[in-house]
């Protein structure tokens, strides 16, 4: 079965599942990783203890872990729901924001899970954005040498993207995501309800990841993306429900290939090279998303520069993200060179060479190990606005 076939029938089992008023899930495959897990999407907390109902859950101590924004929006509501789902339940809120995805907040975790005396088999469950997801993720990957973790994410970026593929860890110093496991979920429950709450600006930081999803692996959808801009801005339930069912259905076929990005997984990195050095040269002001959808622009313009891509192509994705709220250029006064330097610093580097992803058409990503400085300087360049602009 190709992954255009594993998308077909995965439109299709959508259709099925709306036929019978069942909301949708993925149950994705074990890897040498993890066992495999189920993913629940739906508009309402209302299954979550019928698909929490695992063999050994009920019984057992969980430590919900959330941050400050999420406690004062949605802990109150997702308390009394989980506590009917195990034995005991606690919750640990950790301050908001990316600053705090860090070691020193992992061993807070750590210490309230041994204070609560939590053994191999009681569970954490993070509830919140990709931040509490990555660092909840961790503290239950090296606590007792890994105890089971649930994955209720909040925000749009989350639910389509960090809280599958079992990466999970924290930032050392100013590098982002230094230090971390593999270690897939148990569990993940998406309820779309959550993102009524969520910023503007979030939301738009999570169409950038989606819009990655469509690129690199499906035009058609990537074409329903464009279509659809105003039931997803508008949040209408259905349109969310298909469009993270959709998105997920793209990187759980990537990382089930390749759960420890040893090949294929590298694709979900397109706009990521650029875009990380975006976020570090911008001092984290910019949103992940954003610098993702900076960092696919340059990526684009070099696939442009290469002839994969043609003109339309190219000015259609560069203006795709503008209808989605999310930034197309930086400020003039804005160094390419410093942004190169940085770019070559970034992590994913092949002997040498940066692994850079680029589109070989549209839906189509390939790894590609020759871009050159000067490639990637016109690729930056693409993103400031000259004086004459
Ligand atoms: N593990 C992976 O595969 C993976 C993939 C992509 C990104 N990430 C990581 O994810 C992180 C970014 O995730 P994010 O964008 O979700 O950021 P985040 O977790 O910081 O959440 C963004 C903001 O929204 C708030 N928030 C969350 N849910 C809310 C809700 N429902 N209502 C109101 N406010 C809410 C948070 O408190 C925070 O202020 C980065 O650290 C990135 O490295 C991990």
């Amino acid at each position: 079965m190709t992954g255009r076939d594993v998308l077909i029938s995965a439109c299709f089992l959508f259709e099925i599942l709306k036929g019978l008023f069942l909301m949708p899930f993925i149950d994705i495959k074990e890897t040498v990783t993890g066992p495999g897990y189920r993913i629940f999407i739906g508009d309402s907390l209302d299954m979550l203890p019928e698909e929490l109902a695992l063999p050994g859950v009920g019984d057992r101590k969980a430590l919900i872990v959330t941050d400050s924004n999420v406690e004062k929006f949605h802990l109150n509501e997702v308390f009394p729901v989980l506590k009917s789902c195990f034995k005991e339940l606690y919750s640990i809120v950790i301050p908001a924001g990316e600053e705090n995805k860090n070691m020193d907040r992992v061993m807070e975790i750590l210490d309230r899970l041994i204070e609560l005396h939590f053994d191999r088999n009681d569970l954490i469950v993070a509830l919140g954005g990709g931040v509490i997801g990555d660092m909840a993720g961790f503290a239950s990957a090296v606590y007792l040498r890994g105890i089971r973790f649930i994955q209720i994410p909040t925000t749009l970026l989350s639910q389509t993207d960090s809280s599958i593929g079992g990466k999970t860890g924290v930032d050392l110093h100013s590098y982002k995501n230094m230090v971390g496991a593999f270690h897939q979920p148990a569990f993940v429950y998406i309820n779309t309800g959550f993102l009524k709450t969520l910023p503007k600006r979030e939301f738009a930081s999570g169409m950038g990841e989606i819009i990655k999803h469509g690129l690199i692996r499906d035009n058609s959808y990537y074409e329903w993306l464009i279509n659809h801009f105003n039931e997803i801005n508008d949040q209408d339930s259905e349109t969310l429900i298909k469009m993270i069912y959709e998105s997920l259905k793209i990187k759980a076929f990537i990382v089930e290939e390749d759960p420890t990005e040893k090949g294929i997984r590298a694709l979900l990195n397109f706009g990521h090279t650029i875009g990380h050095a975006i976020e570090k040269y911008m001092d984290f002001k910019l949103l992940h998303g954003e610098c993702v959808a900076l960092g696919m622009i340059a990526a684009s313009r070099i696939s442009y520069d290469r002839g994969y891509i043609d003109t339309e192509e190219f000015y259609e994705i560069r203006d795709i993200f503008l209808p989605f709220n999310l930034p197309l250029s930086l400020a003039c006064d804005a160094d390419p060179e410093e942004i190169l330097k940085i770019t070559k610093l970034d992590k994913k580097m092949d002997k040498g060479k940066i692994r850079f992803i680029l589109l070989k058409r549209v839906g189509k990503a390939v790894i590609d190990s020759t871009v050159t400085d000067e490639e990637l300087l016109r690729g930056i360049n693409e993103l400031i606005i000259k004086d004459e602009d």
